[in-house]
């Protein structure tokens, strides 16, 4: 284990080096506590996509001329850099979408619309994004399929104690790997083997986890696994589905258009082979190459690394929020820090988190109050909002401490 150089990773990126004059005319430095909803880039990946853009970029899987060549081969390179990050057998799993609800919704669509019809069960959990409960519930409304539900515990940790139950029969179990509002880790392989046991598949929302810990696909045993760039260090406009390759070539195409056809009649069409069946019209070519150079990024720090830099930075935030502002200040989620990535979501007492976030801005420091995409979860805390902070590979125990200054004066703001 090595232990991260946090002042020479944040001068990697020069969005993080600026200071933010608040509305009392204060300058501060800007603390940046907001990854979890979409992460920063450095330099690294900024000119690679420059790069491509100056000097290698052409349309891909279409021209025969050298630049073309060049821009398909980074492409295809970028692929296979995400198969080896997390594991995947071969890069032909690895089909980029949009982002990580873009490629739950293709789940959901094709190979819900073609494994799945009236009076079949799939089981969702509490604590899901709605990315991961949308989609369904888009389905079970047009083919009549029953939503289960693994409820949650009052630490926010999901209650198994039903387990069996809720999925006897099931055909699919969507699930996340960690909570976006409370951080908490999920069982992952423990669930994906109680889903296999009673037949059904096993889908991984890891918008949260990939880019915060090491992932294998082959490891976790799963079926489907999901996530974003743009939490992971790269470009927004790319996600990553993972599926098993049979799975894949079994599913029928989502989207349709140039690139994912083998032939065209009046009549009707076929399909190419895997990935290309699922990306049709011109893909995210320079975000590709840009999530790729964040592969990089990430993989010269190593995973765990990044994972253990989290774990001690969530320690400290833990200890020290709750030094500084004791029973003042909720903290969701479960107590133990290695049971949760960097995610933090607070209640000031008697201050709603809207008002918090802008006392906190007051000190430039940036997290995202509201429901985080996540209703259900909310309401099984009876709660309407937090104020969430995140931590990534930048933030160190500098920024901890401004945002404990900034909610003790938050604190004393609305206690006047
Ligand atoms: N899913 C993102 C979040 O949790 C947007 O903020």
């Amino acid at each position: 284990m090595t232990k991260l150089d946090i002042a020479r990773i944040r001068a990697d990126f020069p969005i993080l080096n600026q200071r933010q004059r608040t509305g009392s005319g204060i300058d501060r430095r800007l603390v940046f506590l907001d990854s979890a909803a979409s992460s920063q880039r450095p330099t690294q990946v900024i000119e690679a996509m420059d790069q491509l853009y100056q000097h290698s970029y052409a349309n891909v899987h279409r021209g025969v001329y050298q630049l073309a060549e060049r821009a398909t081969q980074a492409y295809e390179g970028a692929r296979a850099k995400v198969a080896a990050f997390i594991g995947a057998t071969t890069p032909d799993e690895i089909v980029f979408t949009k982002n990580a609800t873009e490629a739950l919704n293709l789940i959901a669509h094709s190979w819900g619309r073609a494994n799945l019809s009236e009076g079949d069960a799939i089981v969702l959990t509490i604590m899901e994004h709605h990315a991961n409960i949308v989609p369904w519930q888009m389905l079970a409304a047009e083919r009549g399929i029953e939503i289960r539900w693994i409820p949650v515990t009052d630490q926010g940790e999901l209650d198994l104690s039903n387990l069996d139950r809720i999925l006897d029969g099931a055909k699919l179990l969507a699930f996340t790997s960690m909570s976006n509002v409370l951080g908490t880790l999920n069982p992952v392989e423990e669930l994906v083997a109680a889903a296999h046991a009673h037949g059904a598949v096993a889908v991984i929302d890891a918008a949260q986890s990939v880019p915060h810990l090491p992932t294998n696909v082959v490891d976790l045993g799963a079926d489907f696994l999901v996530f974003s760039s743009h939490k992971m260090l790269g470009p927004t406009g790319i996600g990553v589905l993972w599926a098993r390759q049979e799975l894949l070539e079994a599913m029928p195409p989502f989207l349709g258009g140039g690139g994912m056809i083998l032939n065209v009649t009046t009549d009707s069409f076929t399909t190419a082979e895997v990935p290309a069946k699922f990306e049709a019209g011109t893909p995210p070519i320079a975000e590709a190459v840009g999530l790729g150079a964040a592969i990089d990024y990430l993989e010269d720090f190593g995973m765990q690394n990044v994972r253990r830099h989290e774990v001690e930075l969530t320690a400290y935030a833990l200890r020290t929020l709750t030094e500084r502002l004791g029973d003042r200040l909720t903290i969701y989620g479960p107590p133990e820090p290695a049971a949760r990535g960097g995610v933090l979501s607070m209640a000031l007492k008697d201050v709603h988190a809207h008002d918090v976030s802008q006392v906190l801005d007051e000190h430039a420091v940036c997290i995202r109050p509201g429901h985080h995409c996540a209703k259900p979860l909310m309401r099984h805390f009876g709660v309407a909002a937090t104020a969430r902070a995140s931590f990534y590979i930048y933030n160190d125990t500098d920024d901890v401490d401004a945002l404990a200054d900034a909610l003790v004066a938050a604190d004393e703001f609305f206690a006047l």
